[in-house]
């Protein structure tokens, strides 16, 4: 891995052993993008920049009409002149005017990565930093483009910063993370898009002339659209061909687009929602953008999967995580809802704990009145009339159990009907003169207020200091209106859904960082946060609210893109399923739950005599391959189609095991052999039930065929040892 500047062609080469990042320097002042892809041993600018006398191009120096910046590939666009392509900044001065003249200034090269104050970001240990320094002279203005490469993997992390060393207030309307522009346009753009209970859908599609964007509004990275763009060559499939990914590592309000400009070039650009932003950058202040992680794989969509996954195990989830086993559970939602009483779930952990089960999470209906979803958020006591001994003697009774503890949180919200509101109204978001809008009739608390954020921290402290809770849920179920703050004057409003992403991410730090050994796991009505900020305090996150093995499937399928599956939790639910009312098997709900971190969500004394000895077995299953299923290699098999069918693969040094899921059964089902693709070559393997013996580039390259499978939503699985 080294950053090189060749200062005789004024050029920086970041590179290790799989790609390469080329950076050029025209005319002094002006930053070049011209290469990013497979490793250059060298490069002596082969690929020259066009230089044409264009119409309507705009020329920094009058004379020389063939260089403009409104058509060159850069790192970084210009305003209020020269490039008319989307911005990755704008700042607006005192009198009103929008316009900056950034030059080149300086470089500088360090060992490492520094840690983004206040905002979460990879650890950069294995890491070496270009900072770029931009100057604009005339508001005395500094941009500084920060690069690390990583020594072991295809990636490649952006951020910015933006300095006022002028004596005047600037405000910065536009703060973004990343811009590249790419010299073609030939890519399919790849997108995971959805909806509650429909999270993480791939979509497809050529580029097309203009911007093509996702973004949210919503005070959260949200369902709708998660905060990553994905460029593939058009053959690019899951096993080869050139693609790109582009992840942001920020959970409030983002944008991510391509554009297809007039030359047939794309710019990227990824950041903070404009929309929805403003910074007043005083004198002497520096605003830090999240990070973005640029991640390249020459091997198809499994291969930059990998790259994520061992990316974000090694260098995002708090260190203590990265290695440690994690519990099965049984969660108390689906099998109760708010209806129960402190015999009940005794009851339930009881019978939870013969079968196996390692944790016992009571979700939510454990505090103030709440009876139903209308009321007590913010209240943090006890029920008593459900749970009259309290929380206490309840983990108590569940350690006694042998089994762990865990609790749901919604902290970031608030009841209208709960004591929180009588005493502080003031602290849900709030614009004065207009009427608050609820959504499951809770407001959200405005964490942007530092006040919020300690009495949060401290009731959290309190719960967790009695060394009885082992696990926390920690919820948020809907999307941020009014956002506004009394305690902001009139030109720092925009700055409210930044500052409370800031204040949701220093909660999270203090109370992650004081109390280690609590896991915990990260929800918004299921993966409506689910996004690298996150998981850089929280190393699991419930998946989606949708527990149906069919489309959680196609759901965990999606998220697989991005996340392991150790992140991504899964539940065992009930049949009829209480989201779509589809009928499966046990043996398919518990072989896609096993695909992600395991767990029940069941009315567990309503199941039959059979189905608890299923469940027994189940988990004796899963204790025996957790290590496989929760650190081996995972690879999809089989692109999504029509009929919802999967298929994939987990992998380790001594066994393997595969998933096949037929989704709906297909009429004259056509000749199927599934092939692992993945399996080492030389190896032999063993199928564990019928003790044939397999090598690897037999499964590899011929396949297993699949057999005629009758009924829909059957799943079925192979284990493999590696006998030589
Ligand atoms: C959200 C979560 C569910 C459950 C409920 C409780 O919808 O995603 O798992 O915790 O809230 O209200």
């Amino acid at each position: 891995m080294s950053i090189y500047f060749d200062a005789s062609q004024n050029f920086f080469h970041l590179s290790n052993n799989e790609i390469s990042y080329i950076i050029g320097i025209e005319k002094k002042q002006y930053l070049t993008h011209r290469y990013f892809g497979p490793r250059l041993a060298e490069y002596h600018q082969v690929n020259q920049l066009q230089m044409i006398d264009r119409g309507f191009a705009t020329n920094p120096i009058s004379e020389e009409r063939t260089f403009s910046l409104n058509t060159l590939p850069l790192e970084t666009s210009t305003q209020g002149s020269l490039d008319y392509r989307v911005s990755n900044y704008q700042f607006r001065n005192i009198d009103g005017h929008c316009i900056t003249n950034f030059a080149y200034d300086h470089f500088e090269i360090s060992e490492g990565k520094r840690p983004l104050e206040g905002l979460p970001s990879l650890r950069g240990d294995q890491g070496q930093t270009l900072a770029i320094y931009l100057v604009d002279s005339i508001q005395s203005l500094e941009m500084v483009l920060y690069y690390t490469i990583y020594e072991d993997l295809p990636v490649i992390t952006r951020s910015v910063s933006y300095t006022n060393n002028g004596t005047q207030i600037v405000y910065i309307e536009n703060a973004g993370s990343m811009l590249l522009d790419f010299p073609r346009c030939d890519f399919d753009l790849l997108t995971f898009n959805g909806a509650h209970t429909n999270e993480a859908t791939i979509h497809r599609q050529a580029l097309h002339p203009g911007i093509q964007k996702i973004a949210s509004t919503r005070g959260t990275s949200s369902p709708q659209h998660h905060p990553f763009l994905g460029l593939a060559d058009r053959y690019t499939n899951e096993d080869q061909g050139d693609v790109y990914g582009f992840h942001f590592i920020y959970s409030g309000n983002f944008v991510a687009q391509a554009e297809v400009e007039q030359y047939g070039s794309t710019r990227i650009q990824i950041g903070i929602n404009p929309e929805t932003f403003e910074w007043k950058l005083s004198p002497g202040t520096t605003f830090q953008t999240p990070e973005v992680v640029l991640n390249f794989s020459r091997k198809g969509f499994n291969q930059l999967s990998q790259t994520f996954h061992t990316l974000y195990q090694t260098y995002l989830i708090p260190k203590q995580w990265q290695q440690e086993e994690r519990p099965i559970l049984l969660n108390s939602w689906e099998g109760n809802y708010f209806d129960f009483t402190e015999e009940d779930l005794i009851r339930q952990a009881q019978l939870a704990s013969t079968l196996g089960i390692e944790l016992f999470v009571l979700d939510d209906g454990w505090f103030g009145q709440r009876t139903d979803d209308t009321t007590s958020l913010g209240d943090w006591y006890v029920n008593n009339a459900k749970l009259p001994n309290g929380i206490e003697h309840l983990a108590d009774v569940i350690h006694q159990q042998k089994m762990k503890f865990g609790l749901w949180f919604e902290p970031e919200m608030i009841s209208v009907k709960s004591r929180l509101f009588e005493r502080h109204p003031e602290w849900s978001l709030q614009v004065p003169n207009y009427p608050q809008t609820q959504g499951r009739q809770q407001l959200v608390l405005n964490l942007s207020l530092p006040e919020v954020q300690d009495h949060l921290i401290q009731m959290l402290i309190a719960y967790l200091s009695s060394n009885k809770i082992d696990y926390i849920k920690w919820d948020m179920n809907r999307h941020l209106t009014e956002v506004g703050s009394f305690l902001l004057p009139n030109d720092q409003q925009k700055e409210v859904s930044h500052r409370y992403v800031l204040g949701l991410y220093r909660i999270l730090s203090e109370v992650t960082e004081r109390f280690p050994q609590v896991l915990f796991e990260n929800c918004s009505s299921g993966g409506g946060r689910f996004d690298p900020g996150m998981i850089a305090y929280m190393p699991q996150t419930w998946a989606s609210d949708n527990t149906d093995a069919l489309c959680r499937s196609k759901i965990q399928y999606g998220y697989s893109y991005l996340y392991p599956p150790i992140m991504m939790g899964a539940h065992v639910s009930d049949s009829p399923n209480h989201q779509v009312g589809r009928n499966t098997p046990l043996e398919s709900r518990f072989l896609i739950a096993m695909s992600g971190n395991f767990g029940y969500e069941i009315a567990i004394e309503k199941q039959s005599p059979q189905e608890l000895e299923m469940i027994k077995e189940q988990i004796i299953f899963y204790k025996k391959h957790r290590k496989l299923l929760q650190f081996g290699q995972f690879y999809r098999l089989k692109e999504l189609d029509a009929s919802y069918s999967t298929a994939w693969l987990f992998k380790n040094e001594t066994e393997a095991l595969l998933v096949y899921s037929n989704g709906l059964a297909q009429p004259a089902q056509t000749v199927q052999y599934l092939k692992t693709k993945y399996l080492e070559e030389s190896a032999l393997y063993k199928d564990m039930n019928t003790e044939e013996i397999y090598s690897g580039s037999e499964l590899n390259h011929a396949g297993i065929l699949i057999p005629r499978i009758k009924g829909d939503f059957n799943c079925f699985y192979i284990h493999w040892t590696v006998i030589r």
